[in-house]
């Protein structure tokens, strides 16, 4: 069933491991690094140069000694963020353990700055209302599973390496936990 959904979903099940993706996308649309501080996050807000995460920062860890992008790092916390989740939904549980700082996709750096173009924005905003109906209304497989099928969607196009990971988060049958 999973596997059907999945296929419906023109997603391909090659598996070349985690990792950066800077070689996924020819889009060359640099962002703009023009001095503007506010808290919106959009596709127009421009990315600051030297905080961790960015081209010149890379964020070190032991998963990556050689330093990943704040966008890679924001990606391994959402990774995270739905591996507890997943539980809850499997126990029906209505109570769901709370996710922050998702609407981040939009401002953070990518190890390739030329990804952040009008296909990567309409994927993120499918993500984050996806996780907005998730969190709205009363948890159930399929509203879970929107949110996962909106990983994909970008991932299929931007970054296929992490894919099979993103599968696993997958939820198979209607299960609706409401009554
Ligand atoms: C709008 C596009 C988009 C969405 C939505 C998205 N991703 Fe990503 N993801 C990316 C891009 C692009 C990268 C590569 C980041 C980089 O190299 O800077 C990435 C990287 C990753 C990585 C690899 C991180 C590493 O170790 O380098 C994982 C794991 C991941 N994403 C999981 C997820 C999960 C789980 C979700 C949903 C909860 C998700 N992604 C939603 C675009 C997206």
């Amino acid at each position: 069933m999973a596997q059907h959904i999945i296929a419906r979903l023109g997603i391909f099940l090659l598996c070349i491991g985690i990792g950066a993706c800077e070689t996924s996308s020819n889009a060359n649309n640099s962002p703009s690094q023009t001095a503007a501080s506010s808290k919106a996050c959009t596709l127009a807000t421009p990315l600051k140069p030297g905080i961790p995460g960015s081209p010149d920062n890379p964020i070190k860890s032991d998963i990556n000694p050689n330093g990943d992008s704040e966008l890679s790092h924001l990606m391994r916390k959402m990774l995270k963020d739905l591996q507890k989740i997943r539980p809850s939904i499997l126990a029906q549980s209505k109570t769901i353990p709370p996710v922050q700082g998702h609407e981040r996709i939009r401002c953070s750096w990518p190890s390739d700055p030329g990804i952040r173009g009008p296909l990567f924005g309409a994927l993120s905003d499918t993500y984050l209302s996806s996780l907005k109906f998730f969190e709205s209304t009363a948890p159930t497989n399929d509203s879970y599973n929107g949110v996962v099928a909106a990983c994909l969607g970008c991932h299929n196009s931007f970054c296929p390496g992490p894919i099979h990971l993103i599968q696993n988060l997958w939820i198979e049958g209607p299960g609706d936990s409401s009554p």
